[in-house]
């Protein structure tokens, strides 16, 4: 996803459906923190999950923000940690891997597996991501993702609000029905601050060793995991969206 795009930011259409929108997640996120507290986020700083961070923000909700901090997550992410948390006054709560787990793996399939195999990609993504995501979401009544409909085809049948089985609890996707230049017409509109990386073609960000710059044309997540199929590109934060 590129800021540069070409939209008329006074365009009377798009203000109004962004100010639909607006409300409509504005209600998803009051929902998931006044019904299914307590409630948390997980923001991995990405163009939508700054959009909510925004939300969030301004609308002072009672909601937790965190991150899955993999250790293998780019410095411009982690840069923006800093800034994010300075420009909201907001605290950010780390979640990394468990050193015995990382160590077993790493030991056994050496730093950069994930390149061989489907199967050590998401080995590697759980003990970097989804073991750590399950202790985010210890004792939470529900979660907030960033993830919209129109990302992947594995997330086409996403919802604003759905149960989660996986994790057994609630999860909300207050951005499920938005699309790529409402979410940029946001963060300039209102001035978010964003990865740097969006910048420079990188539209999906994820960890540095399995996201790379696209090419005019390829679609958003063309690449994060570029060496694999679309159908497998999730990571297992999210294995059932439908
Ligand atoms: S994923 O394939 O890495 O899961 P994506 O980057 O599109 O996909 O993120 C989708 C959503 O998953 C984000 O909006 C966010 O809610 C959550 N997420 C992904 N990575 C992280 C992370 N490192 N920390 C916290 N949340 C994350
Ligand atoms: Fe490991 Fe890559 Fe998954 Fe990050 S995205 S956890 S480095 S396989």
């Amino acid at each position: 996803m590129s800021p540069d795009t070409n939209l008329d930011l006074n365009d009377p259409r798009l203000q109004e459906m962004l100010s639909k929108k607006i409300a409509a997640a504005t209600a998803l996120l009051q929902q998931a923190a006044s019904h299914f507290a307590p409630t948390a986020f997980a923001n991995s700083l990405g163009a939508e999950d700054m959009l909510l961070t925004d939300l969030i923000a301004k609308e002072a909700l009672e909601i937790e923000i965190f991150s899955l901090d993999t250790g293998r997550l780019p410095s411009e992410t982690h840069d923006l940690m800093r800034t994010m948390q300075k420009h909201y006054n907001i605290k950010l709560h780390l979640y990394a891997p468990r050193p015995d787990l990382l160590e077993a793996y790493v030991g056994k399939e050496g730093e950069d597996a994930f390149y061989k195999s489907v199967e050590l990609r998401k080995a590697c993504c759980h003990v970097r991501k989804v073991e750590p995501l399950q202790r985010a979401l210890k004792g939470k009544k529900s979660w907030v993702t960033g993830m919209r409909a129109q990302q992947a085809v594995t997330r086409c049948g996403l919802q604003g609000q759905q149960f989660d089985a996986t994790n057994g609890l609630e999860k909300f996707n207050p951005l499920h029905d938005w699309n790529e230049d409402e979410v940029w017409a946001y963060i300039r509109m209102r001035e978010v601050p964003y990865n740097e990386l969006h910048d420079k073609n990188f539209p999906s960000i994820g960890c540095a060793p399995c996201t790379r710059a696209v090419k005019a044309g390829e679609d958003t997540r063309a690449g994060r995991w570029w060496w694999e199929e679309p159908q497998h590109k999730e990571c297992g934060l999210h294995d059932k969206n439908a």
